[in-house]
């Protein structure tokens, strides 16, 4: 199922998509998952900050929100990171895709370190005293019916949408947007009409905004503080 592009590129041939932009996936992150919901500008107070995601995948997106982490938290704040993955990846095709980025290598080399030999169930890492990390094996609307936490940013990350629509389905939508709470917010490099109706639907405010690398647009948006 796994291809890779260029020695360290994944590619799923089920899905027929690559895992991040091929121009670089890392500053990808920065731009649509971290600028996208205001981060790391909203990481100015002690306590926990969570944050969900669709798409696992390499861990990518994992690895440079907690590099920016480490510079930006405030004292006394940590970071639970959530996420839900269909077929999560071994540790070698997490560490080729990874090692592509230096900027990342001690959080690629701690992640590879606790990463489990056979990834199934609900797996919690704690990676740092301030770090942590939850990956929930399985199909991401069933993870997420059953998942007891709320989250205050999503990175939603499921492949585009043309080729995986389960993942922006109105139903997870719907799921996404009860567990985030009041004033929570996403962000996603999709911008296909229907993915946006989904999210209005559910109830979130959609903005459009310019995309990363030459991409018209993308959307990000918020559950508003009082509904
Ligand atoms: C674009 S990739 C995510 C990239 C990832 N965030 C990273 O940092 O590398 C999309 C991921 O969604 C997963 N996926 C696809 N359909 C899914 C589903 N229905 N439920 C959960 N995960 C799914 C794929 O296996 C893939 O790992």
């Amino acid at each position: 199922m796994l291809e890779w592009h260029d020695g360290d590129m994944p590619y799923s041939r089920a899905f027929d998509d690559h895992f991040y932009c091929r121009s670089d996936g890392r500053l990808e992150c920065g731009h649509v998952f971290l600028a996208g919901n205001g981060l790391p500008r909203r990481w100015h107070q002690p306590g926990h900050f969570r944050i969900g995601e669709l798409g696992f995948g390499t861990g990518l997106n994992f690895c440079e929100t907690w590099r920016q982490w480490r510079s930006a938290a405030p004292a006394g704040a940590c970071l639970h990171f959530t996420s839900f993955e269909l077929f999560p990846m071994r540790a070698d095709d997490i560490g080729r895709a990874l090692s592509h980025w230096p900027e990342i290598e001690r959080e690629r080399a701690a992640l590879l370190d606790a990463w489990p030999e056979n990834p199934e169930g609900r797996i919690t890492i704690a990676l740092a005293p301030d770090i942590r990390l939850t990956v929930v094996c399985g199909a991401a609307l069933a993870g997420l019916l059953a998942e007891e936490s709320c989250f205050d940013a999503w990175f939603l990350d499921g492949f585009a949408p043309a080729r995986n629509p389960e993942m922006w389905s109105a139903e997870l939508m719907a799921a996404v947007f009860r567990h985030t709470v009041p004033g929570g917010s996403f962000s996603t490099y999709a911008a296909a009409g229907f993915v946006r109706r989904n999210l209005l639907a559910a109830g979130f405010t959609v903005e459009r905004r310019a995309g990363f690398a030459g991409k018209r647009e993308m959307l990000c948006g918020t559950r508003p503080a009082a509904d």
